[in-house]
């Protein structure tokens, strides 16, 4: 019969215990569980609600058990329900009476929420930590290609040139906000929830504050009811981990493109790709869109908890054990996403001379003209009109705009020559674009300095 069994005549069927049990997956949090009793079992004894002894008794049972766990000499059925009972169960069988004392001023409610908060805030700065490690090869790339020059799309169509060391800073960007996102979710995280108890705190007089300290947190949480009830930290989580789960699948949406036949952009590194059973001469970038695939996994895990706590009335109700499976895939798929992507990133080199041709194709310097005319006194709606009617002239020529000559330029508008149209070379279009945020390779330099500086901050904020 389980810990709580008083007021019962009969057990649960065993596929109801099976049903009802979290043991199967929350077991993850033992040492989390275990560190919240010592802390507990700590403050009691400082509080005189046990004495010095048997709070050493409680500590000494509770690491024995911590290494059992560790060593695989405990093993858990789902007769142990959750990891709280089966810790606490261990706990009075290795020490006795003085293990009944364990829970005092404790629910598994305040239990169950500052074993996920501990995980969390741990696993929130190793991904951070991932993330920092990703940053910084893209800093490297981005230094690397900062005077490589490619072709910028809109609406996947050619658009305007840009160099590769600009769309690594780009994604840079969106890697920051993801820090940035985390980061400021730790702050509302980190906060003790041991004490709340079952809803509305407790008359044994314990010390939240000294627990919140023991663990390690910035402060102990301020509404026992709104803490044992709340899981929007877990959905913040799992919405940061939405939103750069989406950049890394875009990104890995183009690492499939760039590598096709059709772009050959980049090679993908043998080591990130798999064969086919059938057609022998294939190298499919199976990484690439796996990371694209474990996307869909992470909105799953957000859309799912987000169903979990709509209508669940305050204050805790057991619909809130599901949190943790959620949370678990996302950890583990966002952490393993994000390493594997930084390393194929790292090996993946440009081959410009791919890139080359196609620079030539599509008139990325059309914007330019227009620019140039209206740095030349044309008004901007006319100069757009005019490049577009030497865009014509060139499709029927078959030629670039920078092969137009005086003839072809003066039949669209008498005003302009071929020295009008400016330097419409695909460098002085990328050097030209100098505004704050552009694509020059000089204003470049600046996003990799700032992004440097920036990283810089969170490597010791954060390591
Ligand atoms: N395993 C439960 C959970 O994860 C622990 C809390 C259960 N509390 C309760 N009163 N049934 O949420």
């Amino acid at each position: 019969m389980a810990l709580w069994s008083g007021r019962f005549e009969k057990d649960m069927e065993q596929i109801v215990k099976q049903y009802n049990a979290s043991i199967g997956f929350d077991q993850r949090l033992y040492n989390y569980d275990i560190n919240g009793s010592i802390a507990h079992v700590t403050m009691l004894a400082s509080q005189n609600i046990i004495t010095e002894s048997e709070r050493d008794t409680i500590i000494g049972g509770l690491e024995k058990i911590r290494a059992g766990i560790a060593n695989g000499g405990i093993k858990f059925t789902f007769e142990d329900e959750d990891i709280h009972m089966a810790i606490e169960s261990r706990l009075i069988a290795e020490v006795g009476d003085v293990g009944k004392k364990v829970h005092t001023g404790r629910a598994r409610n305040d239990q169950s929420a500052v074993d996920v908060k501990q995980f969390l805030c741990y696993e929130l700065k190793e991904i951070v930590k991932a993330l920092a490690d990703m940053e910084n090869i893209i800093l490297k790339k981005a230094e690397q290609y900062k005077n490589h020059i490619t072709v910028g799309f809109t609406h996947i169509q050619h658009a305007q040139p840009i160099t590769l060391g600009f769309v690594f800073m780009a994604y840079f960007q969106m890697f920051k906000r993801d820090i940035q996102r985390l980061a400021d979710a730790y702050e509302r995280i980190n906060l003790c929830p041991l004490g709340t108890c079952a809803l509305a705190g407790t008359t044994i007089p314990l010390d939240r504050h000294m627990t919140s300290d023991l663990l390690g947190f910035a402060g102990p949480t301020e509404n026992a009811m709104d803490t044992v009830s709340d899981r929007d930290y877990i959905l913040e989580f799992l919405s940061a981990a939405s939103i750069s789960m989406m950049h890394l699948s875009r990104w890995a949406e183009e690492f499939t493109w760039w590598n096709s036949t059709e772009f050959s952009y980049i090679a993908i590194d043998d080591s990130f790709c798999t064969g086919s059973s059938m057609m022998p001469q294939k190298k499919n970038p199976d990484i690439a869109e796996l990371l694209r695939g474990r996307c869909g996994r992470v909105y799953g895990d957000l859309m799912g908890m987000l169903t979990v706590m709509k209508g669940t009335p305050l204050s805790y109700n057991k619909d809130f054990q599901e949190d943790k499976e959620y949370l678990f895939d996302a950890v583990d798929t966002w952490k393993t996403s994000v390493t594997i992507f930084a390393k194929m990133l790292e090996k993946t080199e440009f081959r410009m001379d791919k890139i080359a041709p196609q620079l030539e194709k599509g008139f990325l310097n059309a914007t330019d003209v227009a620019e140039n005319l209206v740095m030349a006194g044309i008004p901007f709606r006319e100069a757009h009109h005019i490049t577009g009617r030497l865009v014509k002239i060139c499709e029927t020529k078959g030629c670039g705009l920078e092969n137009l000559e005086d003839e072809d330029i003066q039949s669209v508008d008498k005003r302009i020559t071929k020295a009008a149209l400016g330097d419409i070379t695909i460098e002085g279009c990328v050097n030209n674009r100098k505004t704050f945020g552009g694509t020059a390779p000089n204003e470049v330099e600046r996003q990799i300095a700032n992004g440097k500086n920036w990283l810089d901050e969170i490597e010791k904020d954060w390591r």
